[in-house]
């Protein structure tokens, strides 16, 4: 049976995905380089470093310069989630918290950004998740699975007992190399290796998703 549930943040319970890329195009415009919304997609679930790595392509920085350009997207993002309230859920994901609360399921946060406690904090949904795992955590970013496990393990679950929410194709791999079952939000081009496959939380409600994962021969 499913006894915990892990969400990624950014993408799945607000749309912050969209304020990481805004940030990482002001720094490309800033610096020359050559970055658009169809590129980023690349970048969803990716940890800051390897985002900038991306974006740089085969361009080469000294650690110094490297390291300012990462400061510099995260102060634009960090203005950018200034203002974000509870109103900045994104439609279904407040419903289904309440939902796998009073339904005994356990529920930790799976995200590889730093600034996951803050936002956690201004959208007002810490007490609806037990753990938070956050780009603090653990040394190996998402495709790797080390983020989700150390979720679980804090939770006091065995991976095959969780499932993971995610919005990107990083996350997806990183639950199924977990051990754990995916669901993907989003197109199938993205999250298409998922498990389950939604457009997004709104109406989810946890008996039929649970029908829906159990339902699936692995
Ligand atoms: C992920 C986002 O949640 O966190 C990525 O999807 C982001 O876009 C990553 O790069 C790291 O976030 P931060 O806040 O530590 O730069
Ligand atoms: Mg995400």
């Amino acid at each position: 049976p499913i006894k915990g549930v892990i969400f990624d943040l950014d993408g799945v319970l607000t749309d912050t995905a969209e304020y990481h890329y805004r940030a990482w195009q002001r720094l490309a415009d800033e610096e020359g380089l050559v970055f658009n919304r169809e590129a980023n997609e690349e970048l969803r679930g990716v940890s800051r470093r390897d985002s900038l790595l991306k974006i740089i392509g085969t361009k080469k920085y000294s650690e110094e310069k490297f390291q300012e350009m990462m400061d510099r997207k995260n102060r634009y993002y960090v203005e950018s989630i200034e203002n974000i309230s509870p109103t900045d859920l994104l439609p279904g994901a407040m419903d289904l918290l309440k939902e796998l609360r009073s339904s005994g399921i356990k529920v930790a946060l799976g995200s590889a950004s730093k600034n996951a406690r803050p936002v956690v904090e201004k959208l007002g949904i810490g007490e609806y998740i037990e753990v938070i795992a956050d780009g603090f955590s653990v040394q190996e970013p998402k495709p790797a699975p080390d983020l989700f496990l150390f979720a679980a393990q804090e939770l006091g679950l065995e991976p095959g007992e969780c499932i993971v929410v995610e919005d990107a194709g990083a996350g997806v791999e990183a639950a199924l190399a977990a051990g754990m079952r995916a669901v993907g939000l989003g197109p199938v081009e993205r999250v298409g290796e998922a498990t389950v496959v939604l457009l997004s939380l709104e109406g989810v409600n946890w008996q039929d998703l649970q029908a829906s994962l159990n339902s699936l021969v692995l």
